[in-house]
């Protein structure tokens, strides 16, 4: 299945089959076309080299695509301004110029380090994300938004950089560990709650292999949707962060230790349609069919934390702006929009502390 991306000035495919991994250099190559990038680097993180870089050398071989590699260590640690500085040296060192391909083969932090890497080095240089989870097959590795965190804070320096092709190959998700399977489901389930009643539908059962690839090419047809209309993040887009306002919340207040992003997000979207409820403006019973479709694909739904914990963290989220807040709310399951309260509504409406 191939889904399509298309900006002013810059259209690219996302690519979701099974065994595409071993057609990478092929579709590199024809995307590459007459035009032979100078330098290739492949940027990846060393379990995902362990099981996968064999194949990968040998599709990119057979295509003729030479390239080097650049090995991260696994997990969130890696997406920092250290590793920033390294992949810079190792640019310099092989002498990456603008007409340069950089290849992101791995989870979140990989692509979005590798993409922001892509959108400074030379002021910008070609890359393909070729995602090997669920949560950056269904979000993360389409729309363009690359990040590296900071002592300020995650994600706080980035930049909108699109990829030039997405290769996704679900067959990957099967060495997947279970909670990270989970995760991706969870923002799966997000794209069925804010755009799709039949795919929030569809979600209310385990997805089988098969089920798996539509749902990931669905979740990337809204998103390449919302990101067409929107593609700065200043509107329409926004609601791709439904959920999300309580999820850094809990994320935070975990010390990102106790929950993983996805399991914050699936309560956080829970937190987010109760609240929505109780300001009359999510229909009664959208939380009970979210905690029901996020039950399904195994994750917890009850927020530990207090409205009291939650609130002073949600207020440093860099979506508010002049003392009030902005929160993604649903109208039911389907139909997500963006509301804007003050502090003393949200405490209200969060229970009343
Ligand atoms: N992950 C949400 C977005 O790309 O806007």
């Amino acid at each position: 299945m191939i889904q399509r991306l298309a900006l002013r000035g810059k259209t690219y495919d996302i690519h979701i089959r099974e065994g595409l991994l071993d057609d990478c250099g092929g579709l590199i190559r024809e995307y590459l076309g007459a035009y032979c990038a100078s330098e290739v680097v492949l940027i990846t993180e060393s379990n995902v080299r362990r099981r996968y870089a064999a194949r990968m050398g040998d599709a990119l071989a057979r295509a003729r695509i030479a390239f080097w590699p650049f090995v991260l260590r696994p997990g969130e640690r890696s997406k920092s301004s250290a590793s920033l500085a390294r992949l810079y040296d190792a640019f310099a060192a092989r002498r990456l110029r603008r007409d340069g391909l950089i290849l992101a083969f791995g989870g979140g932090v990989v692509g979005d380090l590798a993409g922001f890497a892509a959108a400074t080095w030379m002021r910008g240089v070609r890359f393909v994300q070729i995602p090997t989870t669920l949560l950056a097959q269904v979000d993360a590795s389409i729309g363009g938004k690359t990040a590296v965190n900071t002592r300020a804070g995650k994600n706080l320096v980035g930049a909108f950089h699109q990829p030039s092709l997405v290769l996704s190959d679900p067959a990957l998700l099967a060495d997947l560990p279970a909670r990270e399977f989970r995760c991706g489901m969870a923002e799966a389930v997000k794209y069925g709650a804010v755009r799709s009643k039949r795919l929030f539908e569809r979600l209310r059962t385990a997805p089988d292999r098969a089920a798996l690839c539509d749902i990931i090419g669905e979740c990337c047809a809204i998103k390449a949707g919302i990101v067409e209309r929107d593609v700065f993040d200043t509107g329409e887009r926004m609601i791709l962060n439904f959920g999300h306002s309580f999820g850094h919340a809990i994320e935070t207040l975990g010390e990102f230790r106790r929950y993983k992003h996805g399991e914050a997000v699936a309560m956080g979207m829970v937190s987010a349609a109760e609240t929505g409820e109780r300001l009359g403006l999510t229909a009664r019973g959208s939380a009970d069919a979210l905690r029901a479709v996020l039950a399904a694909q195994g994750l917890e739904t009850d927020c530990p934390y207090t409205p009291a914990e939650l609130l002073p963290q949600m207020e440093t989220d860099k979506k508010n702006s002049g003392g009030t807040l902005r929160l993604v709310l649903l109208a039911a399951p389907g139909e997500a929009f963006v509301h804007t309260l003050d502090r003393a509504a949200l405490r209200k409406a969060m229970g009343g502390i």
